[in-house]
């Protein structure tokens, strides 16, 4: 059924107007003032509330075995509580491990997506070990439709790779065209610090930040972009969490490495305080990178009104406390990750539009344009335009509510954000044209969700 939004204030990260928005088969196909509505058309009033193109969480963790345990939520609950929360779109990380073939990975994460997902999603894929069949299978892949990979410099022994695996994801993804993320910390560091504490007894949640200082994200940061700079590749810094490993991926960018950056909301509105609680309270903020020092907060929220973070994504990992608690003895044990997708942007517009630190459109840049631009999604999605995915938020800014495990979408047994107040919510949330969510419930289909291929090649922001 066609659609008409009536009385629209249209936010774009480089336009804001005053409009009606028609859309027909999915698309977008006229915008403009007291349009037609034909017989059997849909009309929502927008009427003093915001229309916004739909997110993009380009930095998400879904179906993931990680540390003895898989992380708890499905794509089916994940897809509706992204929606509720205005993301209409999601790119999950493919990890397969060291040990897994990534073919076979890449088609097992795949098939847990398929016929399930309530938004559309893309992957990253994870390159977790480079041997003589990776080039030619990481080939397949991209011809598939995934033009980015995902590298960890952490993670010891299971999803990190050495440096001359990074050299040749690196030299490969240049060929291709294709950009690489990257967890940017220095895992024989993480680990050496992770056993000296031990050994010192130190086994609480409050060693977990100490034993990644922000110093070895920095390090982490500057070898990535060492390596961009060396192979000619593009690449894409995520979750970076503080002062240090900024300056590093700026300096690279100044010096002319193709590199972006993302942060996520975990890092920009919570501090290590939250893990530094005692036991289980503290465990469910444990994180990689950590949670820092507030002064952190600061420093990032002015580099994201400025452009120089380009993005901000979730990380969302769940976890629930039953496995949280697998790390009662040790520290290094804890399921690392704080799930946020449902979060995300109602977050952002609190924190950051509402107390003035983000504009509302650098707001929907970050949340929504820059990932579709970086990941070859544009304009496709990341815009109200004429040809466009009708993927639209109309939010709700006097809406006030909590964050609570209580009232949450996403399926697991605590909220990392639980008692924070949010100021706005979406009050409708279309995917190409369908109604899924009307305020605050999910009203439409379960299995809308495409996989959504993307082309090799790189929108500079
Ligand atoms: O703590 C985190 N970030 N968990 C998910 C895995 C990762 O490093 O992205
Ligand atoms: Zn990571
Ligand atoms: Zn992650």
């Amino acid at each position: 059924m066609p659609l008409l939004i009536r009385n629209a204030d249209i936010v774009n990260a480089d336009s804001r107007s005053h409009a009606d928005i028609y859309i027909e088969n999915e698309t977008i196909t006229q915008i403009g003032a007291n349009l037609e509505a034909p017989p059997g058309t849909g009309i929502i009033d927008a009427k003093g509330q915001h229309v916004f193109p739909g997110f993009i969480d380009p930095h998400v963790h879904i179906y993931l075995p990680f540390m003895a345990t898989f992380a708890k939520d499905t794509h089916a609950t994940d897809s509706v509580a992204a929606l509720i929360g205005g993301t209409t779109t999601f790119i999950e990380m493919c990890c397969p491990s060291r040990m897994d073939d990534a073919l076979a990975g890449y088609h097992l994460w795949k098939s847990k997506a398929a016929g399930t997902s309530a938004c559309d999603y893309s992957f990253h894929m994870s390159v977790t070990r480079f041997d003589n069949t990776t080039a030619g299978q990481l080939r397949e892949i991209v011809s598939d439709g995934i033009s980015s990979f995902k590298v960890f410099l952490a993670y010891k022994n299971f999803f990190g790779v050495d440096d001359g695996e990074l050299y040749e994801t690196l030299h490969l993804a240049r060929e291709l065209g294709v950009i690489v993320t990257a967890h940017c910390e220095n895992a024989e560091l993480v680990a050496r610090l992770q056993q000296a504490l031990l050994a010192e007894g130190k086994t609480g949640p409050q060693w977990h930040e100490p034993s990644r200082p922000e110093s070895v994200e920095a390090e982490g940061t500057h070898h990535f972009a060492t390596f961009l700079e060396n192979t000619g590749a593009t690449g894409y810094v995520v979750h970076l969490s503080c002062e240090g490993a900024l300056k590093a991926a700026l300096a690279a960018k100044e010096r002319g490495t193709k590199i972006f950056v993302e942060s996520v909301v975990p890092h920009l509105v919570l501090d290590k305080t939250y893990a530094e609680r005692p036991g289980l309270e503290g465990m469910k903020h444990v994180m990689s990178p950590p949670l820092r020092d507030k002064h952190n907060q600061g420093v990032l929220w002015n580099a994201l009104q400025a452009g120089l973070i380009d993005t901000v994504g979730t990380d969302h990992c769940p976890f629930d406390q039953e496995q949280k608690w697998l790390g009662k003895d040790a520290f290094t044990q804890i399921p690392n990750g704080i799930p946020g997708l449902e979060e995300r942007v109602n977050l952002l517009y609190t924190y950051g539009v509402k107390q003035g630190l983000l504009d509302l459109r650098r707001f929907v840049d970050a949340a929504s344009t820059r990932a579709a631009k970086i990941f070859g999604l544009f304009p496709r999605k990341g815009v109200i335009a004429v040809g466009a995915d009708a993927d639209l938020v109309i939010y709700d800014s006097n809406y006030r509510g909590t964050l609570s495990a209580a009232s949450q979408h996403t399926n697991n047994d605590y909220n990392g954000f639980e008692g924070m107040a949010i100021e706005g919510r979406p009050s409708l949330v279309t995917v190409r044209g369908a109604v899924q969510v009307r305020d605050g419930s999910f009203v439409g289909d379960r299995t809308r969700g495409k996989f959504l291929k993307r082309e090799p090649a790189h929108h500079v922001a």
